[in-house]
């Protein structure tokens, strides 16, 4: 009754709650999905929910979408809710912890940093990785086995990632003393620090140590370069950004290169390696899929499968259309918030949502609404055979250009895995090519399947974190490809 009566005129209606400052929270942290779906039935696109205390506003659907992810800067505002976890991650003067309009900048110089003949390098360079990793890891001793999917493509990211994008050096640490500084400075993404940013958290000592270690690496690593005692080979991000400059002419100074480095692998290391375990964990519901990946590499390719090449990469649809399948049904992103900087009446109705709230948007619903997708919940590659298009790239769509890159104005499309507008992704085309690469290479070395053959998923995600993943452990049966390709499983 007390949520009826003291609801302001205007304001979209709040979920009903039994406590005060807990809300929604558990309802909403245990299946989101659920969770905006139940009560999109009960309220409509647009409703607000309590979420420790914070009173968070849903707007669904691609208007919702389009409505907080296209949001002007002097309406909304993402800076103020990330920074207070992310700044103590990624560091001073770089993403978050700097005004707008210089995270604008950084994504230029990332996204520029891209270039074709970076990408065709990390096509070679992740393949060799791939390789290397299946050869001499332990769970893949022997003809077959099983192996934690998760957990196994989490180590095989971060490899491929840092051999790539990161470069040699960062590599070759994260044999060593590197990876124990990843596992730390992560500590500052668990749901504890995002639940409770401002509280001296036990383990945010590991995460600054981790944070302060990794800067000095970076540093390091930029002024060994930058005296010529290693010799420039090779297309990471680090050579790139240091040859960039600002509008007004500054070059980016050794600690920014360090934290946006640090922002690179935090934010591609656990939304790719979700990504890829989802990837191998549907396919092992469609052992024959795999084999029809197997047959497009050779039919376009060639039977006796050459060497993977960036421009062969392109040739191949349907293991592009197996990411960005797994990538509607699981996005490892399912919350995307903003401030409100000013009341904002929501487009389409007479909402007005106060500056007390914040907006939460949530891609992932409409991706999974069955007005925009025949049988959503049906995991197929195939349903993209028609064509990968995007509504958001069509011709006469608004656009406009950030700098970093021009993106749709007002998107109407009900896939967004990426996000949209100033704070879209940059990393999508790296993920991409990263994705398909390591796609690549494992079916050709193994078949997997679920144990039994189960043709359903064997697990659930796990949505405590920022970022959602597969439930760990989640184990499936793998087999080593006979040299006439005759092996069987089972
Ligand atoms: C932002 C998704 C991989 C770097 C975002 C956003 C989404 C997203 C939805 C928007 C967040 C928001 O609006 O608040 C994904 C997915 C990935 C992926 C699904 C892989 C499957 C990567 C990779 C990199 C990266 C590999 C780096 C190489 C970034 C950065 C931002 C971002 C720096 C922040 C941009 C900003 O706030 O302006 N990503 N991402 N991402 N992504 Fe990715």
């Amino acid at each position: 009754l007390k949520q009826l009566l003291f609801k302001k005129p205007n304001e979209p209606p709040m979920v009903f709650h039994w406590f005060p400052v807990i809300g929604s929270t558990i309802t909403y942290g245990m299946d989101p999905y659920r969770f905006f779906f139940a009560n999109k039935q009960k309220y409509g696109d647009v409703f607000t929910f309590v979420l420790l205390g914070r009173k968070m506003t849903v707007c669904l659907d691609t208007k919702g979408n389009n409505f907080i992810l296209n949001g002007k800067i002097k309406d909304v505002n993402a800076e103020e809710i990330y920074n207070p976890l992310c700044g103590p991650v990624f560091g001073k003067d770089v993403v978050y912890d700097c005004p707008n309009a210089k995270l604008m900048e950084q994504k230029k110089f990332v996204k520029f940093g891209l270039t074709q003949e970076a990408l065709r390098s990390y096509v070679t360079l992740i393949t060799a990785e791939v390789q290397d990793f299946v050869k001499r890891h332990k769970v893949f001793k022997g003809q077959k086995g099983t192996f934690n999917v998760p957990k196994v493509m989490a180590e095989l990211t971060i490899y491929t990632a840092s051999r790539s994008l990161q470069g040699e050096e960062v590599r070759n640490m994260f044999d060593a003393k590197f990876a124990d500084l990843f596992h730390d400075l992560d500590l500052g993404f668990s749901p504890i620090n995002f639940m409770l940013s401002w509280a001296p958290l036990p383990h945010n000592r590991a995460r600054d140590n981790a944070h302060n270690a990794m800067i000095q690496v970076y540093s390091q690593i930029v002024r060994e370069r930058r005296s010529g005692a290693v010799k420039r080979e090779g297309h990471d991000m680090i050579w790139h950004l240091m040859e960039c400059k600002y509008k007004d002419g500054t070059p980016v100074p050794e600690h920014e290169i360090a934290g946006i480095m640090i922002a690179l692998l935090m934010a591609g290391q656990h939304s790719s390696s979700s990504t890829i375990a989802w990837i191998l964990l549907r396919l092992a519901t469609r052992p024959e899929l795999v084999e029809e990946l197997l047959q497009e590499q050779k039919d376009v390719l060639g039977a006796d499968l050459p060497p993977l090449t960036y421009e062969g990469l392109q040739k191949l649809p349907l293991h592009a259309q197996t990411v960005k399948e797994t990538l509607r049904l699981h996005t490892p992103i399912h919350s995307i918030m903003r401030k409100v900087k000013q009341p904002l009446v929501v487009d389409g109705t007479n909402y007005i949502v106060p500056t007390s709230h914040t907006l939460m948007s949530s891609p992932g619903v409409s991706a999974r609404m069955d007005s925009h997708f025949v049988n959503p919940s049906h995991w197929d590659p195939h349903r993209w055979d028609a064509g990968m298009h995007n509504y958001e790239d069509s011709a006469d769509a608004e656009t406009i250009d950030y700098g970093w890159g021009v993106v749709s104005k007002g998107t109407n499309s009900p896939y967004l895995p990426f996000g949209a507008g100033r704070h879209r992704c940059i990393g999508e085309q790296f993920a991409y090519l990263q994705l398909q690469t390591i796609l690549v290479a494992f079916v050709r070395e193994f078949k997997i399947r679920n144990v039994g053959g189960k043709r359903e998923v064997i697990v659930e995600t796990d949505y405590s974190s920022l970022f959602s993943r597969p439930l760990n452990p989640a184990v499936v049966e793998w087999e080593r490809r006979g040299k006439g390709e005759e092996a069987e499983l089972g």
